[in-house]
């Protein structure tokens, strides 16, 4: 069983100058195009680095999202059972944040690779922002649940649903038709993450796998480019190396929204 999870210490990120958008693994300057061919099928996981561009803070950078919250207080079913006004006023302000938000360079330009490839493409992210699907993309897994989608506490059997609403207070959070309080269809550290059969397949079967935006500090996502198979190109994309930064072919340094678009003019 893959439950999510994440390493107990995370100040042993080695930390690169962001040195503009061309820098091998092997310290060799990069063409940043992504060859491709017509049989390639491209995996690509994204995180919050991807979504920075847009003005969405991510977890683990100065300033981020985990220097102001205990992941412990909201975002763990034992913070739900405790205080669930807490852990949706967290979400609240994500929901805020995120609707004020718009799709950057980077979200535009997997979008774009998309449609040239179809269905040799996917895009599994880790982020509960909407920012990829409003720039275009269609094949997307949300492997840690979506934002803007609620569901039923007790899993009562109805599904989840779109939701926008802030919950600010124990008696404002809405309830289910069965009578439990609905929470946010987001995946916290304990549960399983979603749809990991077919993230597996299309893993298994993919030649390139694209990295973009993700410290590789939280499991099991930091895992996909070690279950990819030898022979698949692994590229990474940051402003700095990512803790799993030894099993890619390939880092390629700098924002995601400035590499992106040049990365993906396929040739
Ligand atoms: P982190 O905050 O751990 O990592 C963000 C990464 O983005 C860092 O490695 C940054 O270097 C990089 N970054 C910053 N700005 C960037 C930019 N402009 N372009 C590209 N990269 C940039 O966020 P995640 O790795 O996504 O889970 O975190 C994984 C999971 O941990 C999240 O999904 C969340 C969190 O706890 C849940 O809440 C379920």
């Amino acid at each position: 069983m893959l439950y999510l999870s994440h390493i107990a210490s995370l100040g042993a990120i080695f930390q690169l100058p962001a040195t503009g958008y061309a820098l091998l693994y092997n310290g060799v300057m990069a063409v940043p195009t992504l060859p491709l061919s017509p049989t390639d099928r491209v995996f690509v996981l994204t995180g919050a680095g991807v979504s920075a561009e847009s003005g969405l803070k991510t977890f683990r950078d100065q300033g981020g999202l985990w220097e102001g919250y205990r992941v412990e207080d909201v975002a763990t079913p034992e913070a739900w059972d405790e205080d669930a006004a807490r852990v949706w006023r967290f979400y609240s302000q994500r929901r805020r944040d995120a609707g004020q938000a718009e799709p950057n360079a980077a979200h535009r330009a997997l979008a774009g690779l998309e449609q040239r490839l179809g269905d040799r493409f996917l895009l599994c992210t880790q982020n509960v922002d909407d920012l990829h699907e409003r720039a275009g993309s269609q094949r997307l897994i949300h492997m840690h649940g979506e934002l803007f989608v609620s569901r039923c506490e007790d899993n009562c059997g109805r599904p989840p649903f779109p939701d926008r609403s802030l919950y600010e207070s124990e008696e404002a959070i809405a309830r289910c038709a069965c009578g439990a309080r609905i929470r946010p269809h987001i995946v916290w550290f304990g549960e399983m993450p979603l749809e990991m059969e077919r993230i597996q397949r299309e893993i298994d079967r993919s030649t390139v796998m694209l990295v973009v935006g993700t410290s590789g500090a939280v499991y099991p996502a930091a895992n996909f480019v070690r279950w990819a198979g030898p022979r698949v190109r692994k590229v990474y994309i940051g402003p700095e190396e990512p803790m799993n930064a030894a099993a890619f072919t390939q880092i390629v340094l700098g924002n995601a929204g400035e590499v992106l678009p040049g990365l993906l003019q396929v040739v």
